[in-house]
């Protein structure tokens, strides 16, 4: 890219928000220049409205210490200085929609984590290995809208991104059931153990909200583009227990599957590994090089030692072997707040960027 584009982020002192002002340090492609939270950050340094609430593990940019946060009421300001934005905010989800709307009109992209807009019918839910035609529907999605540039684009649950990567070789073979139970780190409430202190040594068996997002998620990104809608795909039957753990980074998921076709053990590792999609054909900056990897010790993959493949943007998958119920069942981990939240929201954005969607507004 010549000249960077100029990227903004909403929810910028959030846990995800956090993630993108990091991952946006050094950018090859865009430039963080401006940033938004609540009005009760508005006006106050990033470093000052963060306060003691950085919560990553990478010490906060220089670049971001002194820029001055927008309020979310100020949002036609906020996107005069940005050529598109991020967007993670803990809103109520009506607001969000009404938020992310008003951003798109005033012909600034959104490329949201945000869970608000996912069941739009003409809004893409991406993950760029899987379904990037999907981004097709900006059109569409356009001419609802009646902008030229403006759109809002989403990536999925958080949940969805380890077991999801790792089904995907097997459409063709006819996925007829999944049973998936998710093992979620605390940090997908936005929280660390600091904040959090009846997680440690604890699991809780409910995650609101989650179960549905994780059943009916998959059929989107699995769906097919339909001009200005996705055909969800029919099949599979997905059942899905959401656990949270006392984990700081990184959701397991322990899967059994069946299949119309079952493939063989090998079949299946050797399509693990040479998986890949359109982030890594286009070489996008943030593409993992190799998005699934499948590792042959059985105590693997764990949150400590997984949890940051390929800069936690790829999934790990171990432990494949025969089920008494279904055909095979198998483990994975992705990092919920890379893969799974900012990381998977810049690649989508590098996507939409290389494909034109995305562009300086002068
Ligand atoms: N954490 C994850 O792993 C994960 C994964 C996928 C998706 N998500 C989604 O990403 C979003 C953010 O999650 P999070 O974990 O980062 O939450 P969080 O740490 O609680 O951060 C929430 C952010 O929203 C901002 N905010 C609150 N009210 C606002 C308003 N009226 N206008 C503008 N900004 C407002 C907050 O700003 P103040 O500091 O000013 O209050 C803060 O920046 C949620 O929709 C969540 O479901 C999270």
């Amino acid at each position: 890219m010549e000249k960077k584009i100029r990227a903004g982020v909403i929810g910028a002192t959030g846990y995800v928000g956090q993630r993108f002002i990091s991952l946006l340090e050094n950018h090859p492609w865009f430039e963080c220049v401006a940033v938004c939270a609540s009005p009760k950050s508005a006006g106050k340094t990033y470093e000052e409205a963060c306060g003691d609430r950085w919560k990553i593990d990478a010490p906060m940019p220089e670049y971001v210490k002194k820029m001055i946060v927008y309020s979310s009421d100020d949002i036609e300001n906020f996107c005069e200085q940005v050529d598109f934005t991020f967007c993670a905010v803990d809103m109520k989800k009506d607001e969000i929609r009404a938020l992310e709307e008003r951003i798109a009109k005033t012909e600034t992209p959104v490329v949201s984590n945000n869970s608000a807009h996912r069941w739009t019918e003409d809004v893409p839910m991406i993950i760029p290995e899987i379904n990037a035609d999907h981004a097709e529907l900006i059109e569409a999605q356009r001419k609802r809208l009646g902008t030229k540039r403006g759109f809002i684009a989403v990536k999925p649950n958080c949940s969805i991104q380890s077991y999801v990567p790792a089904l995907t070789p097997f459409l063709k073979n006819g996925i007829k059931q999944i049973s998936v139970c998710t093992y979620q780190a605390i940090s997908g409430a936005g929280k660390t153990f600091k904040d959090w202190p009846e997680m440690v040594g604890n699991l809780i068996p409910y995650i609101g909200g989650e179960e549905e997002k994780s059943e009916k998620e998959p059929l989107k990104v699995w769906g097919q583009f339909a001009g200005d809608h996705i055909e969800l795909a029919k099949n599979p039957v997905i059942s899905a227990q959401c656990y949270r753990v006392a984990v700081q980074e990184g959701h397991t998921a322990a899967v059994s599957v069946s299949f119309e076709n079952k493939p063989s053990m090998d079949e299946m590792i050797k399509a693990w590994k040479e998986y890949e999609g359109e982030a890594q054909r286009l070489e996008l900056p943030s593409a993992p090089k190799h998005f699934l990897q499948y590792i042959e010790d059985d105590n693997r993959p764990q949150p400590a030692l997984d949890a940051y493949y390929e800069n936690g943007m790829g999934v790990s998958v171990a432990r494949l072997r025969e089920d008494n119920i279904f055909d095979y069942k198998f483990t994975c981990l992705s990092h919920n707040t890379l893969r799974g939240a900012a990381g998977g929201g810049m690649l989508t954005a590098e996507l939409l960027a290389k494909k034109g969607y995305i562009a300086p507004k002068a």
